[in-house]
């Protein structure tokens, strides 16, 4: 076994990370503030899809690495991954600045009949579905079943992680702004809408550019115990509570994918606050690699970020 790692933060980034360091042989255990179902990553929608998340080169880079890993877990149901058609509709091709991270054969431009009334130009395109539940339970499990420990301790200060020589991985998302005093990383506040999976419904979706918002798009995905609804991308909001208007609004534009939306009984509103900032911060720092600023693409990128991570720690002497 090679040396002991301490990743703080236990949400899809650091439950990751640890699974690949542990596979890699580090002694890596995890300190958070909170378990995976009281992070950010389990309000996310989720399917493999690079929102909001930069720098595009390598955002396309780590999606990559992370599209296959989640090929190979999908073969397994107990992961909760699956592979599904998604249809993203876009405003101009040239918006599809993340189509060269999907293997070629995964993607191709949709005939004008396969896109809704109102709309022309989109991609259909194999991408993995993640439904969050299982698959923060799967990480976790996964995680232990390595040897792994998840500590519950809200770190105020990563120095005193000790000992001082000791190599720490900061996947604290959002909460490295105060750990870190990182102030280029904000809030992008989203809701998701949960509604009776009582129809067989195509999972869909319309970038912000096509409802001439830079706040609101549209997405149907589709999950075993419920069809998620969303979203939109408020930044500068951090209030936790719903904004029922905006529950309207993701139900009347979901419809115009799909009109059987607006049909469907809400089973729950979520809402949550992305890491944004312009760059992922993935970075050696002294003894700490950092590893947060995951906008919208926290699951998207979770393999290659990770990777990108043991890549720094094998340069460190642990
Ligand atoms: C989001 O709302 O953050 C999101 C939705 C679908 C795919 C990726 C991100």
């Amino acid at each position: 076994m090679k040396g002991q790692v301490t990743i703080v933060g236990c949400g899809v980034s650091g439950l990751t990370t640890g699974i690949v360091l542990r596979e890699a042989g580090y002694d890596a255990h995890v300190v958070a503030a909170a378990l995976p179902q009281d992070t950010v990553s389990a309000r996310a929608a989720a399917l493999w899809f690079p929102f909001q998340i930069g720098p595009v080169e390598l955002a396309n880079f780590w999606s990559k690495i992370a599209y296959d890993r989640f090929v190979s877990l999908a073969a397994d149901p107990t992961t909760g991954v699956r592979m599904a058609d998604l249809l993203q509709l876009v405003a101009t091709e040239a918006d599809a600045w993340w189509k060269d991270a999907l293997p070629s054969k995964a993607i191709r431009l949709a005939r004008p009949d396969e896109c809704p009334v109102g709309f022309s130009i989109g991609y259909v395109m194999q991408v993995p579905i993640i439904e969050t539940p299982v698959y923060l339970g799967w990480l976790m499990d996964r995680f232990v079943a390595l040897g792994g420990k998840v500590m519950l301790k809200k770190v105020q200060d990563l120095e005193t992680l000790g000992p001082d020589d000791l190599p720490i991985v900061n996947c604290t998302g959002l909460g490295a702004r105060d750990l870190v005093g990182d102030t280029s990383l904000y809030a992008i506040r989203g809701q998701i809408v949960m509604v009776a999976p009582a129809i067989q419904a195509s999972a869909m979706s319309a970038d912000m550019a096509l409802w001439g918002s830079n706040t609101d798009l549209a997405y149907i995905i589709p999950r075993q115990d419920c069809i998620v609804l969303g979203g939109n991308a408020v930044i500068g909001i951090e209030e936790l509570g719903v904004d029922e208007q905006a529950t309207k609004c993701i139900v009347d534009r979901c419809s115009q994918l799909d009109k059987r939306m607006r049909e469907l009984p809400i089973l729950g509103v979520e809402v949550g606050l992305r890491p944004g900032r312009k760059e992922i911060r993935l970075e050696r720092e002294g003894r700490i690699i950092h590893n947060y600023g995951h906008g919208g693409g926290g699951y998207t990128v979770s393999w290659g970020c990770a990777e990108a991570v043991l890549n720094l720690m094998k340069k460190m002497s642990v």
